[in-house]
């Protein structure tokens, strides 16, 4: 009898013990469920009547968004460490926003201000930088949805590339820094390309979105256009057009069609920058009709049998001569390959890596 009351209480422990787990169990899945719902709902309540933000991907890339990573301020709090986004905080402008040097919470921040329209462009740049942590990717501190759209970055003390290379009130960058500083990009791109998954594609690769810190590394920025690449297919197609004139692949301007080679082609273009400090689209006369590309004029030099010395005239005046030539040669050489017609002729990033890895050590000024 005794025997039988012990095996019954022990059959009862364990079903109530099983039962509590069990009960843990759900009450911890229900838990979960609902912060995704949150954290989804935090940007379809907050971006307008929904009609913006619905139409990015059927909704997909809302309910993807990790936005628990990265902090929500307040407009008033952003509106203070802005100095009420006074003209004298603005840094930059680039085409979904201005940006504004801000002081935050005891740090230096960068606000980009969005209008409601760009909620795409928002969502899209907030979905990339809460997923891709990378020393050479901007990394994004928060976000705030009241009134405008804001993206809170941290701030990247020595501006973007495109200044470095083209104002003449900022030295000019030593040979050495330039292969550094590409090094430095396309290690972002072979990131995002090849080692997240999803992977992404930047879209907008020119030297406008590449910041320099103060220990004059590069960082990516401008991410407003990235997408997903699709899993399994190597090419996609786009509605729109997006990106920028001088730095489109010519499958991407003529067809629309996007893979990790559009922004393999816009590099390539960055690479001629680099070397030349031109514009991607240089204006030959005051009149646009009298302009040529920076990559139609770097063909012009390379396709000759012995390009050095024309190579040569186009080098950055700003150099001098402290240059190594066959650096510029080999940057000049890479540069071609990305920017060749097929894109699958077009190196991957990691190879575009290797090839500046070996540049960048045996380059010294
Ligand atoms: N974190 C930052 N620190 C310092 N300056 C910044 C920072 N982010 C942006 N800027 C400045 O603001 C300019 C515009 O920024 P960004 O490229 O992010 O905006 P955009 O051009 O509107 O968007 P996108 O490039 O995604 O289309 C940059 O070229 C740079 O000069
Ligand atoms: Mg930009």
């Amino acid at each position: 009898m005794a025997g039988l009351a012990g095996g019954a209480i022990a059959g009862i422990s364990v079903g109530i013990i099983a039962g509590l787990l069990l009960l843990a169990v759900c009450v911890y899945i229900c838990y979960l469920r609902k912060n995704e719902v949150e954290d989804s709902k935090v940007l379809s309540d907050h971006s307008g009547s929904g009609s913006g933000v619905s139409a990015v991907d059927g909704g997909a890339i809302i309910t993807g968004i990790t936005v628990d990573k990265s902090i929500e301020f307040s407009y008033e709090e952003l509106a203070n460490a802005t100095n009420h986004f006074s003209l004298a905080n603005k840094i930059g402008q680039g085409g979904f926003g201005a940006v504004y040097y801000a002081e935050l919470r005891g740090a230096k921040a960068a606000i980009k201000k969005m209008d409601k329209e760009a909620s795409r462009e928002f969502l899209a740049e907030l979905k990339v930088l809460t997923h891709v942590h990378h020393p050479n990717v901007v990394r994004l501190i928060g976000y705030c949805v009241e009134g405008s759209l804001f993206l809170v970055y941290e701030y990247i003390d020595n501006g973007n590339l495109r200044e470095h290379l083209r104002d003449s009130g900022r030295d000019p960058l030593p040979w050495s820094l330039r292969v550094q500083i590409a090094l430095d990009s396309a290690r972002c791109l072979e990131y995002i390309h090849e080692l997240t998954v999803p992977g992404y594609i930047h879209r907008d690769i020119k030297s406008a979105n590449i910041l320099i810190d103060k220990n004059f590394h590069g960082k990516v920025a401008g991410f407003a256009l990235s997408k997903l690449t699709e899993v399994g297919s190597s090419s996609l197609s786009t509605g729109r057009l997006v990106g920028t004139f001088g730095y489109m692949s010519p499958e991407y301007a003529q067809y629309g069609n996007i893979s990790p080679k559009i922004d393999v082609y816009a590099f390539g273009v960055v690479f001629y920058e680099l070397i030349s400090a031109k514009e991607a689209i240089i204006k030959m006369d005051e009149s646009v009709a009298e302009s040529k590309s920076l990559v139609a004029l770097f063909e012009g030099v390379l396709n000759q049998p012995n390009p050095t010395e024309d190579l040569r005239k186009i080098v950055d005046p700003r150099l001098g001569d402290n240059y190594p030539v066959d650096s510029v040669c080999k940057m000049a050489q890479l540069a071609r390959a990305c920017i060749q017609n097929n894109p699958e002729l077009r190196p991957s990033m990691r190879s575009i890596v290797a090839a500046l890895r070996t540049l960048s050590s045996n380059t010294e000024d």
